[in-house]
């Protein structure tokens, strides 16, 4: 039942991204003039609240545009209704809808969706990940200096540590293929089928990666924050791999 209504409301939200996509819409920013939202972001969000809420009208809500719906439930629904604002809103046709579903503080369910691509992936705890229905499985590429990496930055700079343009710079200085689509949720799941052999980014909200690391590690992936520990999406520091060029990744990071 659960699955279902992921499903009915990630097609809720698609429905609306793709409408807009192919229309106008007013779009205004947030806290910095990059920061982009849409009308069709919250209009896409109201369409996946609504499907949730018709199944179960108790459970606890947390998504980007509207914030927190607490409700006293064990059951945790985290939605970015459209990941790739940014994309969207200069027709680049990448971005989707992405929702995770967090049972007791544990991610069980995960759905990430570009409808422009017609692409679904999805995952379910213990169960495998798949895209359009077909098992998918991390690359096979065991040494870093063949990968094909990607990562993302941040709209509010922040300097930090492990500095994400030192970062990046030591890759490219290497000669490594490094991308930045703009939807980390897109990231993750093109790391989970194997297009991507890893994605590390320095600064997400928990609706970024909630459903890509649970299909990232469905696919046989690893995801670790930036000292190697278990990932959590309230974290925001990620790195997802195939898992066998994690290490020589975190070492990477870690050596800025
Ligand atoms: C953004 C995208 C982008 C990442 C940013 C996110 P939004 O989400 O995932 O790839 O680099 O950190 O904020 O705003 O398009 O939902
Ligand atoms: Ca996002
Ligand atoms: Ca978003
Ligand atoms: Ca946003």
């Amino acid at each position: 039942m659960l699955k279902s209504t992921l499903l009915k409301a990630t097609q809720a939200g698609a429905k609306v991204l793709q409408e807009y996509f192919n229309g106008t819409f007013t779009i205004s920013h947030k806290d910095t003039i990059n920061n982009l939202v849409t009308e069709a972001d919250k209009k896409a969000e109201e369409a996946i609240i609504a499907a949730i809420r018709e199944d179960y009208p108790d459970h606890y809500i947390l998504s980007e545009e509207i914030g927190e719906l607490r409700q006293d439930s064990t059951i945790k629904w985290i939605i970015d209704p459209i990941d790739g604002t940014v994309n969207f809103a200069h027709g680049i046709p990448l971005c989707c809808v992405s929702i995770g579903v967090e049972q007791d503080g544990e991610m069980i369910l995960g759905a990430v969706y570009n409808p422009l691509m017609n692409e679904l992936f999805f995952a379910q705890k213990g169960f495998g990940a798949t895209l359009n229905d077909k098992r998918i499985s991390v690359s096979a590429k065991t040494s870093m200096s063949n990968a094909c990496l990607v990562t993302g930055f941040p709209y509010n700079w922040e300097e930090t540590a492990n500095n994400p343009l030192n970062v990046f710079e030591r890759f490219i200085r290497q000669g490594l293929p490094v991308r930045r689509l703009g939807s980390a949720a897109i990231d993750l799941c093109w790391v989970a089928c194997g297009r991507f052999d890893g994605f590390w980014e320095h600064h997400l909200n928990p609706w970024d990666s909630a459903a890509g690391y649970l299909i990232v590690q469905e696919a046989g992936g690893r995801v670790t924050d930036f000292s190697g520990n278990a990932y959590s999406p309230y974290q925001k520091k990620i790195l997802a791999t195939n898992g066998h060029i994690h290490a020589d990744l975190l070492k990477e990071i870690n050596s800025i």
